[in-house]
């Protein structure tokens, strides 16, 4: 199989990472880079994390765009033409790094060890009874793929995990709940909180203070999805007033925050800089070429975004 592959990216440890994994076990592809892309008439995909503008312009050959990442709300999807699929990247490593870090948020917050960083900053040795897993109860907003990966990894861990889309799901061990009265019957018996939802028009500042006021007094925040999802004065004030105990954010609105930016200093608040899970070009490498090669024998390939759904 002959085509040729942009890779679009200003980073060129990861663009040097794919180069070589072309060469070394698909050297049939053409593997180009955006600091020298070649004729642009030739191009057939593009990989990326945020392609350029004036696609149909500039690639007027293009089969498809690959996003290099499991969300794809930085791309602007009115500006890719309808016949040019926009495929998200579905990376067994990915969805192990967030299984990873929501089963370490969830126990984090579980375990109180918000609770006990603060006692040691104030010398407080002081015990509190820990809550079994079996008594706390976990709700999952978003139930793709990788929402539906943590609910099996919290169900292992014992907790009781409940779920939450907009479409119906059945899960083993999991109570699932669909639509907006779903949302609110399953807010309502949620102690600890997860956002795994793609970021569109519909659920851009879903996590706001209406939302938090719904959940049992006291619970928590584990926000993976994007910082588009939080309004962030109100999770300060919802913290302030004592509607939630704590966040685990590993997004925001702005990325880096700005210096002044009020999370920062708020023990209340454990913040990762965008780790959750990161493409590994490594294992992601099969997952590109079988959807190259479906694509090439005009099989549907896997991840494609709907766009009505945007995602
Ligand atoms: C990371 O945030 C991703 O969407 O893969």
């Amino acid at each position: 199989m002959t085509a040729t592959l942009l890779y679009w990216g200003p980073d060129d440890t990861r663009a040097a990472r794919w180069q070589a994994l072309f060469a070394a076990r698909a050297p049939s592809i053409t593997f180009r880079r955006s600091d020298d892309p070649g004729d642009a008439a030739d191009v057939d995909y593009l990989l990326s994390w945020q392609p350029p503008d004036d696609i149909l312009g500039r690639f007027p050959s293009l089969r498809a765009i690959f996003a290099t990442s499991a969300g794809v709300d930085q791309f602007d999807l009115a500006a890719i033409p309808e016949r040019v699929p926009v495929v998200r990247m579905f990376d067994p490593q990915i969805e192990a790094g967030v299984v990873e870090y929501a089963s370490t948020a969830v126990l984090y917050l579980h375990r109180e060890f918000d609770r006990y960083r603060h006692q040691q900053h104030t010398r407080a040795w002081m015990p509190h009874a820990p809550l079994p897993a079996t008594a706390r109860r976990v709700g999952i907003l978003g139930l793709g793929s990788l929402g539906r990966a943590i609910a099996r990894r919290l169900v292992t861990l014992g907790f009781e995990v409940l779920g939450w889309a907009r479409s119906a799901h059945t899960l083993p061990g999991v109570a699932c709940f669909q639509e907006e009265d779903g949302l609110a019957r399953m807010l309502a018996v949620t102690d600890i909180l997860i956002c795994m939802l793609p970021l569109t028009e519909a659920t851009r500042g879903m996590l706001d203070r209406s939302l938090f006021e719904q959940l049992p007094r006291g619970a928590c925040l584990v926000n993976m999805g994007r910082g588009g999802h939080l309004v962030e004065a109100d999770l300060s004030a919802a913290l302030d007033d004592g509607i939630l105990r704590g966040a685990v954010l590993d997004v925001l609105d702005s990325e880096p925050p700005a210096p002044d930016h009020p999370f920062w200093s708020d023990p209340r608040i454990l913040l990762t800089p965008h780790i959750a899970a990161m493409t590994n070009p490594d294992t992601a490498f099969d997952v590109l070429m079988a959807n190259i090669e479906r694509d090439r024998k005009g099989e549907a390939m896997i991840g494609r975004v709907d766009r009505w759904r945007g995602y």
